[in-house]
This record gives C-alpha cells, structure tokens and sequence, in this order.
C-alpha cells in the first residue's frame, strides 16, 4: 500500500504555487491547504476594524477570536473568516497591500502556524505559503521551493487580472511583488527561505502541468519508500 504524506509547496508571490498545489491534490485526492488564504483573512479583518497592522498584540488577540475555514465546492476552494464566505475579498489590493506587514509578526505566526500543524495533522495535505517545509510541516516527506523571475511572476498575475476584466498596471505589479517579497523574506520570524531539503525548481519557462508532474514524479518515489 501506499503511505500517506505531506507536501510542503513554498516560494515567492506568483511562483505557481496555488495553481500547482491544487492540482496535486486534485491528483491524489489530498486536501490543499492555502496559508496564505489565513494570513489574508486576519488581514482583512484587522483592516475592517482599523486595527494598526504594526500593532503586534492587537492582530494576536484578533486572531485568538477568529474563526478561519476551509470549504470546497466542487473543484473551488472556499474561504470562510468566522463563518463569511470572504473568497474574493482576501484578494483585495487593499489586503495584497497589507498581507506582508500582518505576517511579520511572530505572535501572530506562531497561532497561524499551530493551527495549520492541527490540520495537517493526519498527513494526505498538500500544504503552500512561505515557511511550510521550514516551520509548519518540517517533517513534510516532499518538500518543493517554487521560484521564477520576478518578470515571469508580475506578467502572470497581470494576466490573471486581464483575465478577470480587471484593470492591470505590469510595472506596478511588479513593484508589489517585490515589496511583498523583501518583507516576507527580510522578517525575523520564519521568514521565506527554502529549507536545506526542499527540491528548487524554476518555473519560468514551465508550463503548469510541467510543474505538476515534476512533483507528482517526487510524490511517486517518496510515496514507493
Ligand atoms: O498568492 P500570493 O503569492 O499572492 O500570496 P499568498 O500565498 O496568498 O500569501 C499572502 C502573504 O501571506 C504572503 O506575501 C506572506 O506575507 C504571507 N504568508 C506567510 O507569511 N506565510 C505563509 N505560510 C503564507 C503566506
Ligand atoms: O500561489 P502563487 O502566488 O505562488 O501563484 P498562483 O496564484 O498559483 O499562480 C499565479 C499565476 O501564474 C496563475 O494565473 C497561474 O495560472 C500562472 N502560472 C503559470 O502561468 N505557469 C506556471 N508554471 C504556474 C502558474
């Protein structure tokens, strides 16, 4: 019989990891857990309640009172904060702006990540964000760092918005994506980095379900062990 296991899937803002995540689920028949998903639904409610994102114990005795679920629909994921479908508004430019600062502090990390520790608990997870195979899953039997240029990412989410029929500035994408990435990168608390036993690849010139299989391939042998 096959084992059960965890896959920890980290990297950069638009690096694929979502997309990718999803579809390896889907494959497997895992649950997908989004974390980012949870650092943008106390973000968007700390900013309902004017709630200063540098205030540390503030955003923590937010979130000891905050109830953040996950449902599926089909092949959608939704995102329920204290029982309100917020699917679309954790995607807002106001929370991508604010996500980052929420995030830095280490209150704050450590609730996310012993919740996250709780759901993934029984393994068959396939988990992404920035400090999964470091902190949350470091046990994780598969372990993915996700990269791709900067340009490749900021092309990708405008495209994604063009998409959407949202209005889409490629340079001010960019510039967003940067910012998020030096802070998520530059904090103290279990900042994005890829851990020393995490496969790296470059998704820049791969298609998604290239990337898939890559995975999928380091599933089946871990899986076979
Ligand atoms: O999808 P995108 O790359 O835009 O970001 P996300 O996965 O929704 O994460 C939003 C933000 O949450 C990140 O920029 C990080 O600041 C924070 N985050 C984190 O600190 N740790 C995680 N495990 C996941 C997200
Ligand atoms: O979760 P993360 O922020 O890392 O990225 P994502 O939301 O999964 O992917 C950002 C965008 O890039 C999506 O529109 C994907 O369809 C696209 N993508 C791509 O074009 N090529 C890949 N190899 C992976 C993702």
């Amino acid at each position: 019989m096959k084992k059960d296991i965890a896959i920890a899937i980290d990297g950069p803002a638009a690096a694929g990891k979502s997309t990718v995540a999803k579809k390896v689920a889907k494959h497997l028949g895992y649950v997908y857990i989004d974390t980012g998903a949870m650092y943008r639904s106390l973000t968007l409610k700390a900013l309902e309640k004017q709630i200063d994102v540098q205030d540390e114990s503030k955003l923590v005795k937010l979130l000891i009172d905050t109830e953040i679920q996950f449902s599926h629909h089909g092949d959608q994921q939704i995102v329920l904060l204290d029982e309100k479908n917020v699917t679309n508004d954790i995607r807002s430019q106001a929370v991508t702006n604010n996500v980052s600062d929420v995030s830095k502090h280490e209150g704050v990390r450590t609730e996310m990540v012993k919740r996250q520790q709780e759901m993934a608990q029984s393994r068959r997870v396939v988990m992404d964000g920035r400090d999964i195979g470091t902190h949350v899953i470091p046990d994780a039997e598969v372990k993915v760092f996700l990269v791709a240029s900067v340009e490749e990412r900021a092309m990708r989410r405008h495209k994604e918005n063009e998409e959407k029929g949202f209005s889409s500035d490629f340079e001010q994408l960019k510039k967003e994506i940067e910012k998020r990435d030096q802070i998520d990168s530059e904090r103290a608390a279990s900042p994005l980095v890829k851990a020393d036993d995490a496969v790296e690849i470059d998704t820049t010139s791969y298609s998604i379900d290239e990337v898939t299989n890559q995975i999928l391939t380091l599933v089946e042998n871990q899986m076979e062990n």
